[in-house]
């Protein structure tokens, strides 16, 4: 087989962004994330590594980042809790592995990976998959470190939610201040082709703002929350996950790289479906296994970078005001 050229492309979510689009420092947190995590899972291929260990890397690192609905930080439910979603696949074998409202480890898409890897099952949920996390020699945290201020500001802006929860927090860390413009809301997701051809994505999300305790997003259904295979190449969704799950967004955009689309044309023609067939809002990420890119989203915004060179490229798309840097 010929060697590939390795490429990796992560995103930060797809939302509003009126963080970004009115606080500077928001967004550098992002830009610098979305970068820190594309560096991460180049290393990765650059050192040899599977397209799988590379998008692992990137979603670990955003799922370590508050900043970002993934891990530490993430929406929390109505009742204040983390709940959260991911899944992994590997583009060779179409081998696929997910976890479903887990509330207690910091590192769902490293969960997703080991149910792949180490049973015969695709998906696991909630407190059955954090006790097969202890199984297997994954470390469980307390669920209130995955909490942070920001995320219950969040909360606390909606109607429904029990007040006394911020107080709490706020008796808890008496010297957070906070603020309040910060709804970008979304997943964190990567694709990664190795050198050796094969496709991967991973996608990681805390869900969606003061949703119903038990509800599941479309991040970790295989077909929705993303997709890969080697014989057309890996996409990984953000947005609103219910109208994703209608439509298997993330599958459609590979049947049309398989009906000869290029990446970017799959990508914006699958988003189009999204929002006619459904009125759902949300972004993506492609990769084939030739190396093409495609970005699009059709949300307020959607933070991405990706490295295809020794050079990476980042930006955050917000309505007119795109960025790109090189
Ligand atoms: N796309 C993330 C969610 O709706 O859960």
């Amino acid at each position: 087989m010929t060697e590939r050229r390795p490429v990796l492309v992560v995103h930060g979510g797809a939302g509003t962004h009126a963080a970004i689009a009115g606080c500077p420092e928001a967004r550098k947190a992002v830009e610098e994330g979305v970068v820190q995590a594309a560096r991460r899972g180049y290393d990765e291929l650059r050192k040899g590594g599977s397209s799988l260990d590379a998008v692992e890397a990137a979603v670990m690192s955003l799922e370590d980042n508050a900043t970002f609905n993934a891990g530490h930080g993430s929406c929390l439910t109505l009742e204040g809790a983390v709940e959260m979603d991911a899944s992994i696949m590997d583009g060779h074998s179409l081998d696929a592995g997910s976890v479903v409202c887990v509330s207690n480890v910091a590192n769902p898409v490293h969960l997703a990976r080991a149910v792949m890897e180490q049973t015969k099952h695709v998906s696991l949920i909630s407190d059955r998959a954090s006790a097969f996390a202890e199984h297997v020699g994954i470390g469980t945290v307390n669920p209130s470190t995955l909490i942070t201020e920001k995320s219950l500001r969040r909360l606390h802006s909606q109607p429904q939610f029990q007040a006394s929860r911020l107080d709490d927090f706020y008796k808890q860390n008496p010297g957070s201040t906070g603020t309040a413009k910060d709804d970008n809301h979304g997943t964190v997701g990567a694709v990664a082709l190795d050198s050796h051809g094969n496709v991967a994505y991973a996608t990681s999300t805390g869900g969606i703002n003061a949703k119903m305790p038990g509800r599941m997003g479309d991040s970790p259904i295989i077909g929705s929350g993303g997709y890969a295979d080697n014989r057309c190449g890996c996409v990984s969704t953000t947005g609103d996950g219910e109208a994703l799950m209608k439509t298997c967004l993330a599958r459609q955009i590979t049947f049309l790289m398989e009906q000869g689309r290029s990446a970017q044309q799959a990508v914006e023609e699958g988003l189009s479906y999204l929002q006619d067939r459904v009125g759902g809002s949300g972004g993506a990420i492609v990769l084939t296994p030739q190396g093409d890119i495609g970005i699009s989203f059709v949300s307020k915004g959607m933070s991405w970078a990706y490295v295809n060179s020794p050079q990476i490229h980042y930006g955050i798309y917000h309505g007119e005001d795109n960025t790109e840097a090189v």
